[in-house]
């Protein structure tokens, strides 16, 4: 098969982005359609909280562009679907709770406002779409990785409603968090992303646009999948 070939074959596989910021319901609505369609899944804020605690790791300053950038062209991680649990794997290491709490998330928000970073991470990503499709979730998903994507949903909801969710869900999964620290830390990831001068949150501009503030995920999601019928 040629390159062109093989380039217009990876076009027609379909993608499903689910863009918007922290605690809008994304990356759960993401897999649970995922799952529904059979299709792959990826978490693209994962390899940005993998890249920070790879960065912490080597000692690498968080604002080290070119140093996180070469990092992020070798990153060794590893995503195994556990028993319908995602689990992360940095050079070996298990670092699936390690890098679900605030400070990890604040830590990839600073690594992910670099130019250099974001465009190491690129190829990896779109590495991801394979037959018979992707799901994906984050901030740019269908603005800049899969400008193409079949359907694009960009999901909002208020601050309060998002920094109640994050607490509940931190909880669960055992982090300890102080529920107005949390809302602080938030306001503040949601302002680096929204302003930085490369691929900000924004929705695309032929994303469908949904508020989860008084929806809960399984109605998010009979949404997500009416739109896809
Ligand atoms: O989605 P999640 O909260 O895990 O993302 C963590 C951080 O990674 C975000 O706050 C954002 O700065 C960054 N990110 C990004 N682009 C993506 C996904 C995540 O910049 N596609």
């Amino acid at each position: 098969m040629s390159a062109w070939q093989l380039k217009n074959t990876m076009i027609d596989i379909p993608v499903l982005t689910i863009d918007g910021p922290s605690g809008s319901g994304k990356g759960t609505v993401a897999q649970l359609m995922a799952k529904d369609l059979g299709w792959h899944y990826l978490d693209s804020g994962a390899l940005y909280r993998v890249l920070a605690q790879a960065s912490i790791k080597h000692g690498v300053e968080l604002g080290d562009e070119s140093s996180i950038s070469t990092l992020a062209k070798n990153l060794d991680v590893v995503f195994l679907v556990k028993s319908g649990e995602l689990e992360v794997l940095l050079e070996g290491w298990n670092v699936t709770t390690l890098i679900r709490s605030e400070q990890a998330g604040n830590a990839a928000s600073k690594v992910a406002a670099l130019p250099l970073v974001r465009n190491a991470l690129l190829e990896r990503q779109r590495d991801f779409r394979q037959l018979p499709g992707l799901v994906t979730d984050g901030r740019d998903m269908g603005t800049v990785v899969f400008p193409d994507a079949s359907y694009k949903i960009f999901l909002n909801a208020s601050a309060e409603v998002r920094g109640q969710r994050r607490y509940k869900q931190l909880k669960e999964k055992g982090i300890e968090c102080n529920i107005s620290d949390l809302i602080t830390e938030i306001s503040e990831r949601d302002e680096r992303d929204r302003n930085r001068t490369v691929a900000p949150l924004r929705p695309a501009t032929d994303a469908i646009q949904l508020d989860s503030t008084s929806l809960g995920i399984e109605s998010v999601f009979d949404r997500v999948r009416a739109i896809l019928r």
